[in-house]
């Protein structure tokens, strides 16, 4: 098995100092207010575990998860449903968590699916943004990193299933 060692592109320490001011910053936002914090499975999982720690709101906390299929870098591809909620979220304040923002087609068809469920509010949380690829415009209320478009991988995000566990984000270089 290949064994590409990272370069850090984001560090542990930089990731933590964000996570700290967008958990205020949610925690502000929704003061006096429960919230339902959707994990999108799975690169998300590491950046929705650090952040929910920091959030000092009373929190439910739901996952989700999603298969894209078609060209990614287009806006005709489409998504599957993998695994749903558990409760439902009507009238609720709900935030989804992603670990990246990319052609933006994950994230457009996870709010069409969650609009249709009237929460009281829906906002998102995104640790990474990769605005040269961006496609489908989704506002992020509370965004981590904007980052140029290189493969990324660590803190969640895989290469062939590897590489989630990493404590920071990296990228692989050739040669390495
Ligand atoms: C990644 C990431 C986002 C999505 C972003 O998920 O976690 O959900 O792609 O890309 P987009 O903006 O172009 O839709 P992936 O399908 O790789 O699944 P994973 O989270 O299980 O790794």
């Amino acid at each position: 098995m290949e064994n590409f060692s990272p370069d850090v592109l984001i560090s542990e320490e930089e990731i933590a100092l964000r996570i700290d001011a967008l958990a205020k910053a949610i925690s502000d936002d929704f003061a006096g207010q429960e919230l339902v914090v959707v994990c999108v499975l799975k690169g998300a999982f590491m950046f929705c575990s650090d952040l929910i720690k920091k959030i000092e709101l009373p929190i439910n906390l739901e996952f989700i998860q999603v298969s894209s299929y078609g060209d990614g870098t287009t806006s005709s591809g489409s998504i599957e449903l993998k695994l749903d909620l558990t409760g439902s979220i009507a009238g609720k304040n709900v935030l989804m968590v992603e670990d990246i923002v990319d052609t933006g087609l994950t994230i457009k068809s996870l709010f069409e699916i969650m609009e249709l469920r009237k929460p009281k509010s829906l906002k998102l949380a995104s640790l990474l943004f990769k605005p040269d690829r961006n496609v489908h415009k989704m506002p992020i209320d509370y965004l981590g990193f904007e980052i140029e478009d290189k493969f990324v991988i660590g803190y969640g995000l895989d290469y062939a299933g590897r590489y989630r566990e990493l404590p920071y984000v990296g990228v692989l270089n050739a040669g390495n």
